[in-house]
């Protein structure tokens, strides 16, 4: 694989990051994951523009220009000869002697690399759906800021694991806030529901497209916390994201939502989307 680093594109085993890299050491960065579909990025301008506001909430700069980070991205899909899969991009404050203060003129670390998912939109799990269970949120506060301290997401996703499900939904007093890596949505009736923006979850570039699609198709969308209870007793449930577009959720701790099977709601908007992204 070929992948950028700071400038260079490199065979990743000669891509080299200092030990002293603030990413490393305090989880001091933010990153985006774009999808390949058809050699063809998907919202890209969207994932440009998130980054830059994760930056700016941490007083960071982007150390390569807009047009320039399409430019990488679509070089390394050459590069690796990238169909269907997804584009990781990290941006670090850089390396500076350790100190909880953030260094005066660190040059901040940024890496690209791919990874080839074939199939991608394909995905066996998109026919039967995926279950989910719900845990605590205990991350920090500023979800809306894409960083790269995603411990506890990793352990909510084991937590899932051992419990013989695909995720955890996360909750907040008492509400649904988001899946480890994905923003969670139910639909009773014709209504979509999901949580409304704010600093508690990530302001998901596919919930964007999502929503925007399900009023052009007139479907109704409300945005608001709801419950695990609420969850159970919806007539389907979806989650969304760069890597799994709209994917169905048929069961919450154990509980089989409407009849058990991926719903209609779910995977028509999984055909829009995929359809209008193409
Ligand atoms: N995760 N919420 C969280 C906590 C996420 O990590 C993500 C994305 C989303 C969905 O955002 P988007 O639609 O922009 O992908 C919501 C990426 C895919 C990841 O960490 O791999």
């Amino acid at each position: 694989r070929t992948v950028y680093v700071n400038g260079q594109y490199v065979p990743e085993e000669d891509a080299k990051i200092s030990v002293f890299d603030r990413g490393f050491l305090f989880a001091d960065g933010v990153y985006e994951v774009t999808s390949v579909l058809g050699g063809k990025l998907i919202d890209f301008a969207a994932h440009a523009t998130r980054l830059e506001r994760s930056l700016g909430e941490l007083q960071m700069e982007s150390p390569v220009a807009k047009d320039e980070l399409l430019e990488i991205h679509r070089e390394l899909v050459r590069a690796n000869d990238i169909t269907d899969g997804l584009i990781y991009l990290q941006i670090t404050r850089g390396a500076a002697d350790r100190d909880f203060a953030f260094p005066e003129n660190a040059t901040p670390t940024i890496v690209l690399f791919t990874q080839s998912k074939p199939g991608l939109a394909n995905s066996p799990a998109a026919q039967t759906g995926i279950k989910v269970i719900s845990i605590e949120d205990q991350r920090w506060g500023r979800r809306d800021i894409k960083t790269v301290q995603l411990l506890y997401p990793s352990m909510g996703k084991m937590m899932a694991k051992a419990a013989g499900a695909d995720d955890a939904w996360m909750v907040e007093d008492g509400h649904v806030t988001e899946g480890t890596s994905n923003n969670a949505y139910i639909v009773k009736g014709n209504t979509i529901i999901t949580r409304h923006l704010g600093n508690e979850i990530l302001h998901g570039i596919t919930r964007a497209a999502v929503l925007a699609f399900a009023r052009e198709a007139q479907m109704k969308v409300e945005e608001r916390a709801f419950t695990i209870d609420e969850a159970l007793q919806a007539d389907e449930a979806f989650i969304t994201s760069a890597s799994s577009f709209v994917m169905p959720v048929v069961e919450i701790d154990g509980t089989g939502i409407g009849n058990g099977e991926p719903g209609s709601v779910a995977q028509r908007l999984r055909e829009i989307y995929l359809d209008e992204s193409l």
